[in-house]
């Protein structure tokens, strides 16, 4: 047996998988924590669209709460669609029971452009959910609806910050800059009276569940008892990460990919393992360059992929080397490794394959 953090997630369930109930499920998987729902409201949505909405009724929406926080306990939750003003009234009432740290993703639109939220819910979502919140998460115009105010850059998102926090009280908030373009996309922290700005790399990806993502992210790390700065620092390096290698599929907007963050170092880890395994056979092959890659997906540039030479190994392979063996995986995906050896090259989809094929393992 082993022990584990638990975070909710009170939201709705995307049926594409890219936002909702399941980017939050993802994430705590990915954060190493377990994961406790109670789903607000069924969608049949895809990339492109938002087909049908069906709430759950605001009482089996507090049982499920209940049910998991009186057995299993909950260190940290998160709000996501909560739709209707019923249910925002019984998610505060039955949360205020418990007092746990409580993040709230004031989600009021979905990325193809349905509304999540019905606009008579604003107003209860000000009154019974922001008081109760730890940490409140809106987008640009998420914190214009909530403060009142238009915000066209960083100084208008300040502002509009502390009015989340000081009249509508909200324990902090963090205006999230991923609709104000630019080269970086800074997301403004306003907490205990103080302004913090998290900056990343504006990245070309996918971002169909971003908002869900990363306030479920924040979630999964203070239930790791991380601070509040710590677990959003974590959230904005995740959350870059999930963009850039988001997953191609749909026609429309393409969901985040929750899983970078804890596959890559996995595989990392996988190969530096095979590569030491192979490096004393290897030593017979003097003047060879193995090389291994990381799965295709996460193979951008020579950085990904790992070398082994003369006992030595290292991820950063020689360009030159890297591009023949990048080539050829954009062929055949499944290759991940080559072996240089007195002006010839083997392919294989692991250094074992290729050892094994010319009889030296
Ligand atoms: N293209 C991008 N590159 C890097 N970071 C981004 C990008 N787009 C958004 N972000 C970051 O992702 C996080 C989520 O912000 P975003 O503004 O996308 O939320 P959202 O509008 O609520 O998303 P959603 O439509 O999924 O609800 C923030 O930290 C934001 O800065
Ligand atoms: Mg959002």
């Amino acid at each position: 047996m082993i022990f584990m953090r638990k975070a909710l997630t009170i939201a709705g369930s995307d049926s594409g998988g890219g936002a909702g109930i399941e980017a939050d499920l993802k994430t705590f998987a990915s954060f190493g924590v377990h994961g406790l729902v109670a789903i607000t409201s069924v969608t049949a949505q895809n990339t492109r669209e938002v087909r049908a909405i069906y709430d759950i009724s605001p009482d089996v929406v507090a049982k499920q709460i209940e049910a998991v926080a009186d057995d299993i306990g909950v260190d940290a939750a998160k709000t996501g669609m909560l739709s209707n003003a019923e249910i925002i009234k019984a998610v505060a009432k039955t949360v205020e029971k418990y007092g746990f740290p409580l993040v709230v993703d004031p989600v009021m639109i979905a990325k193809s452009g349905a509304p999540l939220l019905r606009e008579d819910a604003v107003e209860a979502l000000i009154e019974y959910i922001l008081p109760i919140a730890t940490l409140v998460t809106p987008n640009i115009p998420e914190a214009e609806k909530l403060s009142g105010i238009e915000i066209k850059c960083r100084e208008d998102a300040k502002r509009a910050a502390k009015i989340i926090v000081k009249e509508l009280g909200a324990g902090a908030v963090i205006v999230k800059g991923g609709h104000l373009k630019g080269h970086e996309a800074i997301d403004v922290l306003y907490y205990n009276g103080k302004f913090r700005e998290y900056r990343a790399p504006f990245v070309k990806g996918c971002t169909h569940g971003t908002g869900c993502s990363f306030s479920a992210a924040i979630t999964a790390n203070l239930a790791k008892g991380k601070s509040l700065e710590e677990a959003i620092g974590k959230a904005k390096e995740f959350i870059t990460m999930g963009i850039y290698y988001g997953i191609k599929i749909g026609h429309g907007h393409c969901p985040v990919n929750q899983n970078a963050w804890r596959d890559i170092p996995a595989e990392k880890w996988r190969i530096y393992e095979e590569l030491m395994i192979l490096g004393e056979t290897l030593t017979k092959l003097n003047d060879a360059y193995l090389l291994y890659a990381l799965p295709a997906p996460y193979t951008r540039s020579e950085k990904d992929i790992c070398v082994l030479r003369r006992g030595e190994i290292k991820f950063g392979a020689p360009e030159e080397l890297a591009s023949v063996l990048m080539d050829r995986m954009r062929k055949e995906p499944d290759i991940r490794s080559a072996l240089f050896v007195k002006g010839d090259v083997r392919f294989g989809k692991s250094p074992r394959d290729i050892l094994k094929s010319l009889g030296i393992i």
